[in-house]
């Protein structure tokens, strides 16, 4: 089942939205993976964040930012003073793309196939949500929303116009910080990414 532009288009809601995306067919992803795991937050809200695609975890829960790099994320979001209710969580892809290693499901990196094809549910999520600003969390989502190549550390950090309705801001993805090789650096990026959030936030209030 490939959604047409205009079943994504017409959806009245971010739940009938997600309703259409539990069947999406659009690219291979949604074969070896569980489910779709749509966005999930607020409508109406001025802020959403854009992650890569669901992990292991997501895809056995069926909602995003749920597993390690969801713990992460949701302290640094307590730390920033931003309610994750109050918010839009959702990813640039919406199923979990994955290689199987020692019976263990390995993620790997969406493909720009599935990124494109994908894009048609991001967009209609920022036709429902509206968001003021959104964050977008590491190369995936950048590259996504930017439709251009995305080198993080030159574009992190600092909030632009991404159209007329919307301003953008790239950071970090939070399972980054949980790769660096050791606590000191854990601890300054970690940091850094509060301060994302805070500007995010001192932005939108
Ligand atoms: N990483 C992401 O980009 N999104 C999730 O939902 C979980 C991990």
């Amino acid at each position: 089942l490939v959604p047409t532009l205009e079943d994504v288009a017409q959806a009245p809601s971010l739940a009938s939205l997600s309703a259409e995306a539990m069947d999406c067919r659009a690219c291979s992803l949604w074969q070896p993976a569980n489910r779709t795991v749509f966005g999930e937050g607020a409508e109406n809200t001025p802020l959403m964040f854009v992650g890569e695609q669901p992990g292991d975890q997501e895809d056995l829960a069926g909602r995003p930012f749920v597993g390690p790099a969801g713990q992460v994320f949701d302290r640094a979001l307590e730390e920033a003073g931003i309610l994750r209710d109050h918010v839009y969580v959702t990813n640039a892809v919406k199923h979990f793309r994955f290689t199987w290693r020692n019976n263990r499901r390995l993620h790997q990196k969406p493909d720009m196939e599935s990124v494109d094809a994908c894009r048609i549910w991001l967009d209609a999520e920022r036709r429902l949500v509206h968001p003021k600003l959104i964050v977008m969390l590491g190369v995936t989502a950048a590259q996504s929303l930017l439709k251009r190549p995305v080198t993080i550390s030159r574009e992190r950090s600092r909030v632009f116009q991404l159209d007329e309705q919307c301003s953008g801001l790239v950071t970090v993805h939070p399972s980054y910080l949980l790769r660096l090789p050791n606590e000191e650096a854990k601890a300054r990026e970690y940091a850094r990414f509060v301060e994302d959030l805070r500007l995010a936030h001192s932005f939108i209030t």
